[in-house]
């Protein structure tokens, strides 16, 4: 894997609540400014055109470009350039750079609607609780710069739910706030030169085995135009709760080039949570995912729900590849979820050792509170899955879906699984597809002849 990882540009090290970024438009992380020349491609809308009619397909493949006006433009850039050595922050490790931060932080503030302000991180190991950015703000990590998160709780205020979800997602009440955190900004970038993020996750991942913390991940939220590329992130595989990256209730968001290995989900999306997510009804729409690799022993490659209260669409996932992992694919939802997933193309995806290659679950009768509707079901239907290899599986897909609210449209093809014993047997419930060139022969659900033309259409 040497060749793939040397792309990856920025590190995001044991993480526990790492980066929150709340109703941002215009976010890209760990953009690495170095490859922007030739690699901008997408003018306009980041779901269509570049799509369907490249001009140069090597380029029509990365959304990379897509904010800052197309071909061979440039991220932005600030008018205020200053490091975190002008704010008195200090690089050995142990000193707190918290209020350093906070400072750097609230002058960069007052010059978002002056041209800007980019804040450099230059070599070293900076120690530093939260902090939260600003608008119209950079972000950027020289190389050699390492940014390693608080072991003092204190420096991890505790802010409200989320409101789609009403309550913590794994224990009632507030979260502890993400390391780096940002709320209702707009045009911010986290880049640089291969520099690392060290949540330092171990404090919290033992808090969490003692059962006294909620989580947290690198987590968009009710975001749009969001870009997250060339990113490394690890978290110890048996660290819980650790998604690599969630989309939850984000618009136009592009995934592309990363490397995770991860306790949790790979890349999930999501939109809230029962009742609460269905109120708020904030939908994920326009995901692409693409060139991610990684594994992980107890998720899935990628996963999308449980939560998706707030619906779930247009989402395309390609060129995965996934190993020594629990599932590949997995798609979850439930009764009280209400919310809809619909369009999601999923394709080319290499497996290696994944037990589940294919797996749509339920969850089991995980609400956040009694205040859940039982006739609130999902509506799922159009999922293509195709071109599909996944060596050494030990199951044959799982296609489960919710009584009285059967999944439609469920589309594979060209999808081989191998390593399976004899006696390996889909398990289909409530489904209807249509499946062509599939191996192991599937069940009867998925040769409904009412979905062929659905199928074929794709
Ligand atoms: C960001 O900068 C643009 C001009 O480039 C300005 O129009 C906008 O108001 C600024 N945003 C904020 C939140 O200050
Ligand atoms: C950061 O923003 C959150 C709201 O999203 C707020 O509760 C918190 O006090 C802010 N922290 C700082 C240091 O300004
Ligand atoms: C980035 O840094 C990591 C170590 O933190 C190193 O393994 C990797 O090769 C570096 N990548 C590049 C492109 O320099
Ligand atoms: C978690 O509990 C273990 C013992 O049960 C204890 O040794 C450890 O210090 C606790 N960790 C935290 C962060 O509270
Ligand atoms: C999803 O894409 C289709 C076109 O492919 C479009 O008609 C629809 O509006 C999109 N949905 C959302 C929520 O953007
Ligand atoms: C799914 O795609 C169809 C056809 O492009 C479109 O009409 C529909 O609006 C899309 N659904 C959603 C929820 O975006
Ligand atoms: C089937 O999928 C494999 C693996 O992604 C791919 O190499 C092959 O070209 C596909 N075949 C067809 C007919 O699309
Ligand atoms: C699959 O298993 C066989 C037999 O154990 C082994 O020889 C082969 O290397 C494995 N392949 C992969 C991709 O794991």
């Amino acid at each position: 894997m040497d060749s793939e990882k040397s792309m990856f540009g920025g590190a995001i090290r044991p993480t526990w609540p790492s980066l929150l970024l709340l109703l941002t438009t215009m976010l890209v992380l760990s953009y690495q400014i170095s490859t922007m020349t030739g690699l901008p491609s997408w003018a306009g809308s980041v779901w269509g055109a570049s799509e369907t009619a490249p001009a140069d397909p090597t380029r029509s493949r990365s959304c990379s470009g897509f904010f800052f006006g197309g071909v061979g433009a440039a991220p932005p850039r600030r008018k205020t350039v200053m490091s975190i050595r002008d704010f008195g922050g200090v690089a050995d490790g142990t000193t707190s750079n918290t209020e350093a931060f906070r400072k750097a932080m609230r002058y960069m503030q007052t010059k978002q609607e002056s041209g800007g302000a980019q804040l450099n991180v230059p070599e070293g190991r900076w120690l530093t609780g939260s902090f939260n950015l600003t608008s119209n703000f950079t972000l950027f990590l020289e190389e050699g710069a390492v940014i390693l998160g608080s072991q003092d709780p204190k420096e991890w205020p505790i802010i409200e739910p989320l409101p789609s979800y009403g309550r913590g997602r794994e224990r009632l009440g507030g979260r502890h706030i993400s390391l780096i955190h940002g709320d209702g900004l707009t045009d911010v970038v986290i880049t640089g030169h291969n520099g690392t993020i060290d949540g330092q996750g171990k404090m919290w991942w033992e808090l969490w085995w003692n059962r006294t913390l909620e989580y947290t991940r690198v987590h968009p939220v009710y975001c749009s135009n969001v870009v997250i590329k060339d990113m490394t992130i690890l978290a110890p595989l048996n660290a819980p709760n650790t998604d690599g990256i969630d989309a939850d209730s984000c618009t136009n968001v592009c995934i592309e080039d990363c490397y995770i290995e991860s306790g949790d989900d790979l890349i999930a999306v999501k939109s809230g949570w029962d009742h609460y997510g269905i109120k708020m009804a904030r939908p994920s729409s326009n995901i692409i995912v693409r060139r991610v690799s990684g594994t992980t022993p107890t998720c899935s490659g990628v996963g999308i729900g449980s939560e998706m209260s707030g619906g779930i669409s247009n989402v395309t996932i390609e060129d995965l590849h996934v190993w020594n992992s629990a599932a590949g694919v997995r798609l979850k939802s439930d009764k009280g979820r209400g919310g809809y997933i619909e369009n999601v193309t999923i394709s080319n995806i290499k497996m290696e050792r994944v037990k589940t290659p294919i797996k749509f679950s339920r969850g089991s009768n995980d609400h956040p509170d009694k205040g859940w509707d039982p006739k609130a079901v999902p509506k799922v239907k159009g999922i293509f899955i195709s071109n599909i290899v996944s060596l050494n599986s030990t199951k044959a897909p799982v296609l489960q879906g919710v009584e009285g609210a059967s999944y439609e449209g469920i589309c594979l093809r060209n999808v081989t699984i191998l390593g399976l014993a004899a006696s390996a047997a889909w398990q289909c419930e409530f489904v209807a597809g249509f499946a062509n060139d599939v191996f192991p022969t599937p069940c009867p659900q998925m040769q409904d002849m009412g979905s062929f033309n659905w199928c074929q259409q794709h």
